[in-house]
């Protein structure tokens, strides 16, 4: 059951992938003309688009039809307010140069660039405090500070063409990150317009470097890959130019040496150390066959090292280098080893590294990775990987920021391969997650791991992230980790439900009780049916079960949402017209949920009558605590029968417990299976998840 649940819950992501979402509307002319009046219409792009709609690696390719260039955040505003109003779905992107495809349409979005966003551009020498629009290139800030001493904490291969606004939605790491911190510790304050129907134009945190008056909610939108809103101004500290570099490139023999060797230089070079980089033989091998790039090194190592270092006087940062590689080299922890000793030298060597992505991605089709594990486990991925794929990869290739812990293990194949896929998913991030790491360590989500984004994270955290999201969701269409409630989440709340009802029934009762119900609007039964029935066709897309059928369905259990007791009938006479093998699919892989949410709530107003929401929490926490230290159901029901007494007096717990309980013995009668079925589930749950 539990593995059913887990499946459930990835194909239920999967399949999002393949479906648009059909709360969206379609792009008519009309919008195309109202977009035309706000921004003009050499802002409106229809044509020679295949830039904007496709990713860098060109795996990832949408069918939007329009692309929006915006040039202030009152233009983001106006389109983001009238798209949210048509309810038409709308994809954010920088310098598209992600990797996890998470800047181009899923299906028909707007592709809405911010890249003409690039007016404002101030910087303070004093405060070393830059102010600019989301539209300016990483590489041109870069030098535009370069002039007044000063550079840009973080570096990336793409530098040429992403986004200063793309950075900080990605949170970008980089080759610096060792020695100048995350963006978060770089980031001040922001401008981002919310994709609501007044295009909210938010201004968030200041100029000035402390400021503890509020949460800090513009790092919220660091790594938020453009789903809460769209960055459209950056403040932040920036960092001045070091006066001397220095690069170095060393052969090591074995993964452990490489560890030491970080350990030594952490030591050594201490406070100037800027970059860690790793590259494995594989990459090597690849840069030379793929982009023809010759090795620096003489000898062929295992492992190569790329290490910078980056000080205020030179001899003084020479001296530490030659003094910290003859220690390597008496050691015996490193074979092989140059220093550049010019510019040109220095850039040969980042040539290398920089180019790995580019020297994989021509092998044909890449599996990107992009990981965090603790070091101990850094290249055992790749080993693991090796042994795992063995045929099926062409190549298997690590390169990454050592310093940071962070591995980009690519596995290549001459074209996309569905054996391999499926070697690979969800093994990998499987272990990962088991290895105590992250599936994300700089890249984002986007794409490529929406159907992996819970791996490692703890349930309450991702239902705090979806609620913070959800006043923002349907206006925009963004990465698509949207809430979908149907069939497969395992709310703490709804499983505490279960566990009262599988723990009460046993004993007899009847339910007095009136549900309490609400009216929705009508607007709210439209969002409704649209939402059943997206999640249903979704569900059940690939199985034999109609689609007509399914939006029936769904049309009148929300016109009698009011009623609970109404709803579970419909379902039920849905159940038995279906053929014996759509029933088997619907029940298993839905309806059981269903049975058991309309019986926890009832459950739940059964106990509301006597209890207190609060009063409702203990309990089940009582009963949580009792499960995982594992005591029985009778145990379990002692101890709350004496909490009960103890809140509301022996009588009402009574008959609180009588009544709850007649209710289930009912329910256990006419679903004959369904407890045991959960209960399984959730004892797995306890004793294997938790
Ligand atoms: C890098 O470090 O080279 C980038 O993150 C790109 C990549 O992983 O391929
Ligand atoms: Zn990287």
């Amino acid at each position: 059951m539990l593995t059913r649940l887990s499946r459930l819950r990835l194909m239920e992501q999967t399949r999002k992938l393949s479906q648009r979402d059909v709360r969206y509307a379609r792009l008519e002319e009309s919008d195309l003309m109202a977009f035309e009046s706000v921004l003009g219409k050499e802002a409106v792009v229809k044509d020679d688009i295949a830039n904007y709609v496709s990713d860098w690696t060109r795996q990832f390719t949408g069918k939007g039809s329009v692309v929006l260039l915006p040039k202030t955040a009152e233009q983001v505003s106006a389109v983001l307010g009238y798209c949210s109003k048509r309810k038409l779905a709308v994809v954010p992107q920088a310098g598209n140069t992600g990797l996890v495809g998470g800047s181009v349409p899923l299906f028909d979005e707007i592709v809405l660039s911010t890249k003409n966003i690039r007016n404002n551009f101030e910087f303070d020498e004093a405060s070393g405090v830059l102010t600019c629009d989301a539209g300016f290139i990483l590489q041109d800030i870069d030098e535009k500070l370069r002039q007044k001493g000063f550079m840009m904490p973080f570096d990336l291969g793409a530098k040429g063409s992403c986004l200063i606004g793309g950075n900080i939605a990605t949170c970008a790491g980089g080759i610096r990150l060792l020695r100048y911190g995350s963006l978060h510790a770089h980031l001040l304050g922001l401008t981002a317009v919310l994709p609501d129907e007044n295009g909210t134009i938010l201004k968030l945190g200041s100029p000035i470097r402390k400021d503890n008056t509020s949460l800090h909610t513009h790092h919220m939108f660091l790594g938020s890959e453009g789903q809460l809103g769209v960055i459209t101004s950056v403040t932040m500290t920036v960092v001045p130019a070091p006066d001397s570099v220095c690069s170095a490139m060393l052969g090591i023999s074995s993964f452990e040496n490489c560890l030491a060797v970080l350990k030594l230089a952490k030591r050594r070079l201490a406070e100037i150390l800027s970059s860690f980089e790793f590259l494995d033989a594989a990459a090597m091998e690849a840069l030379e066959e793929n982009l023809k790039l010759a090795p620096l090194l003489t000898e062929k190592s295992p492992f190569t090292i790329l290490l910078e270092t980056s000080g205020s006087k030179a001899e003084h940062d020479m001296e530490k280098v030659k003094n910290f590689l003859e220690e390597c080299f008496n050691e015996g922890l490193v074979d092989d080893g140059v220093m550049a000793d010019s510019l040109t030298e220095a850039n040969k060597m980042w040539t290398l590294r920089e180019s790995c992505p580019l020297a994989v991605v021509r092998d044909g089709y890449v599996y990107k990775h992009d990981v965090s594990l603790p070091l101990p486990h850094f290249y055992a991925l790749t080993e693991e990987m090796r042994r795992h794929c063995g045929d099926l990869a062409k190549r298997v290739v690590t390169y990454g920021h050592l310093g940071d812990g962070n591995t980009h293990l690519n596995i290549t194949s001459s074209k996309f391969d569905q054996k391999l896929y499926d070697k690979l998913y969800p093994y990998l991030y499987e272990w990962v997650a088991d290895h105590g790491g992250s599936i994300s360590a700089e890249h984002g989500i986007g794409q490529v791991k929406m159907p992996y984004a819970h791996f490692g994270k703890q349930l309450e955290e991702r239902a705090l992230v979806q609620s913070l999201k959800q006043p923002v969701q349907i206006g925009i269409e963004l990465t698509g980790l949207s809430t979908h409630s149907l069939g497969s989440h395992r709310n703490p709340v709804v499983v505490m439900l279960l566990v009262v009802l599988i723990l009460l029934v046993g004993v007899d009762a009847t339910d007095p009780v009136q549900e309490e119900l609400r009216h929705p609007t009508s607007d709210k039964i439209i969002e409704k049916y649209v939402e059943l029935s997206m999640n249903l066709t979704g569900l059940f897309n690939g199985t034999t079960i109609g689609e007509e059928a399914l939006h029936e369905l769904s049309k009148k259990i929300v016109s009698h949402d009011k009623d609970p007791a109404k709803v579970h009938e419909i379902y039920e006479k849905f159940v038995e017209k279906l053929p014996e093998d759509q029933k088997k699919v619907f029940v298993d892989f839905f309806y059981d949920k269903v049975r058991l949410d309309y019986m926890s709530k009832r459950v739940d107003t059964i106990l509301g009558y006597y209890l207190t929401k609060h009063q409702i929490a203990r309990i089940r926490h009582i009963m949580e605590d009792g499960f995982t230290v594992g005591l029985n159901r009778e145990e379990i029901m002692k101890v709350i029968s004496e909490e009960l007494t103890k809140e509301i007096g022996k009588e009402k717990a009574e008959k609180a417990l009588e009544m709850t309980v007649k209710n289930l013995k009912v329910f256990a009668k006419k679903n004959i299976g369904v407890l045991d079925r959960v209960e399984g589930a959730f004892n797995k749950m306890i004793h294997e998840e938790l």
